[in-house]
């Protein structure tokens, strides 16, 4: 990427602008966490409601400490291991941090992205940026520049070109403000992994679901219809679909080829699998399928990240 387009990312974010900013997760909407007018626009853009928190991502995990109170030694041991990268710290900010930012919460969510883009204007712009997922509330996060544009259109004043993002779902968030870590958004960095660096054990919640916007009980959704269902009670489902065409998402072979149905084969490995979720179905979304049916993905840590959001996709049926 030129210097002249990271300097001009950089010019648009100090005068209070928004950026559509690829991360290796999902793309951003980015804005100057310490401007509060820039970071209100983040919210009118995504029509987010303002309790829901924001992410402020860095350059490094040296500027935690101008955002978070007091950095507990796992969450140094945490970044060491996967920073840069799709992990979401959620630590105690310090008082003078937007209250915009964090929902009226205490607590800070702090993430230093492993996208090259990201990090190069992250390090010229030497603050750090919030950035939510680019996409309007409640649909899927955007994994290329294009989709940010069909998300948010004028409202976003640069789109950074930053190809397919290679995770593909957004970051694991875990939160270390509490007494026990705790995962509140589960994602390809998994409770396994964490454990190991942290060497205790990491619980996870949903019960606090109205604090993270990704809880909705209608999150990360298609239009169309979406559903998920047992590989045992597949053909049946299939059988008894009168609205056609559908689309089926599996990765095992097509059971069958009939007119109406279209098969989608995608990777039995989880992370190819999420590198292209939500392209795939933002994809099957244009095509005016009346429902997409996915086979449902195992249910082993690896796949818990996926299996969230296709569920919370899947709630709106
Ligand atoms: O991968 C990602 O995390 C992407 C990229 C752009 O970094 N960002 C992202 O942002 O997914 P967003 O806003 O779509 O989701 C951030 C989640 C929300 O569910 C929000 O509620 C939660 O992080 N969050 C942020 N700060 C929090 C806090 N202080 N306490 C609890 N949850 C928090
Ligand atoms: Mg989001």
């Amino acid at each position: 990427m030129p210097q002249e387009i990271i300097q001009q990312a950089v010019d648009l974010l100090q005068s209070g602008k928004l950026i559509g900013l690829p991360t290796e997760t999902v793309y951003g909407l980015g804005a100057d966490a310490r401007n509060p007018e820039a970071i209100a626009k983040i919210f009118l853009a995504k029509e987010r409601p303002f309790t829901h928190p924001l992410i402020v991502h860095l350059a490094s995990f040296d500027q935690v400490k101008d955002w978070a109170i007091s950095v507990p030694p796992e969450a140094e041991k945490l970044a060491q291991a996967f920073w840069p990268g799709p992990l979401t710290l959620i630590l105690k900010k310090r008082p003078e941090v937007s209250e915009l930012l964090t929902g009226g919460q205490d607590t800070i969510g702090l993430r230093v992205p492993a996208h090259p883009v990201a990090l190069a204007v992250l390090q010229e712009f030497k603050s750090g940026i919030a950035a939510p997922s680019a996409n309007r509330f409640s649909r899927i996060s955007p994994t290329t520049a294009n989709a940010v544009r069909e998300e948010l259109g004028s409202k976003v004043d640069l789109v950074l070109e930053g190809g397919t993002c290679d995770i593909g779902i957004e970051s694991t968030i875990l939160d270390l403000s509490r007494a026990q870590p705790t995962i509140l958004r589960p994602g390809m960095i998994t409770r396994a992994e964490v454990e190991q660096i942290i060497q205790k054990p990491v619980s996870y919640s949903r019960e606090d679901a109205p604090r993270v916007s990704g809880m909705d009980h209608v999150h990360y959704a298609p239009e169309t219809s979406l559903v998920m269902i047992a590989t045992h009670d597949l053909p049946k489902f299939i059988e008894q679909q009168t609205e056609l065409p559908i689309a089926v998402i599996t990765t095992h072979k097509p059971l069958f080829q009939r007119e109406g149905i279209e098969w989608i084969v995608m990777s039995g490995e989880p992370h190819p699998f999420a590198h292209e979720l939500y392209i795939t179905l933002r994809e099957l979304d244009k095509q005016g399928f009346k429902k997409i049916i996915i086979e449902e993905v195992p249910q082993t840590d690896a796949w818990l990240g996926i299996c969230d959001r296709i569920s919370r996709g899947a709630a709106k049926l």
